[in-house]
């Protein structure tokens, strides 16, 4: 049975914490990261499967989302701002794309090689927004969840399904706890 230990971090009996990014979720499956009408032309922090993630919407309407951490010195991007599709770092300013790659280093010509945030496949379903965590190249192989009992239009969603702030929201959803994510409860 889960406790929590007393830092507001739930503990299972095997020593694991649901915080503790090293647990070994199931990645390659997808998981709702906010509704629909959430994300926009900001930058959205979310937390999902213990891991920071950003999300915002392109000048063109598509989501994307990046790890919401600075590959340079792991300041937050949330904490940044958005220049057109570019996410600009609020510590030393480095630029990133939306597919993660640095595309400008202030104060000097070239980009250091390899320099690119984490990102994630997205998919846009509305009423929400799905992210995989997994290997990106099986993202393709798989849908969402079908939810045909919500609403498409999220204009105004219901206590019942809206997903609580920074937490994997699968495991919040209680339609998704008896019938998407069986994962939580293998330690319930
Ligand atoms: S920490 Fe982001 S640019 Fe330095």
């Amino acid at each position: 049975m889960a406790r929590e230990n007393g830092d507001g971090a739930v503990t299972h009996p095997v020593g694991m914490s649901i915080l503790d990014p090293s647990v070994n979720y199931p990645r390659n499956c997808w998981y709702v990261a906010a509704t629909s009408d959430e994300v926009g032309r900001g930058l959205l922090a979310r937390t999902v499967l213990g891991q920071p993630v950003v999300l915002y919407r392109l000048a063109s309407g598509a989501v994307t989302a990046l790890e919401d951490r600075c590959p340079h010195r792991s300041l937050p991007l949330s904490y940044g701002s958005l220049a057109g599709d570019e996410v600009v770092c609020g510590y030393h300013g480095m630029a990133f794309a939306a597919d993660g790659r640095c595309v400008r280093v202030p104060s000097q010509e070239h980009v250091p090689y390899g320099a690119r945030a984490t990102s994630y496949a997205v998919r846009e379903e509305p009423p929400f927004v799905w992210i995989w965590p997994g290997d990106p190249g099986r993202a393709e192989l798989t849908d969402p969840p079908a939810l045909p009992w919500l609403p498409r239009n999220s204009a105004a969603p219901t206590e019942q399904w809206l997903p609580p702030r920074n937490v994997g929201m699968n495991f919040a959803l209680k339609p998704f706890w008896l019938c998407v994510c069986s994962w939580s409860l293998v330690f319930e």
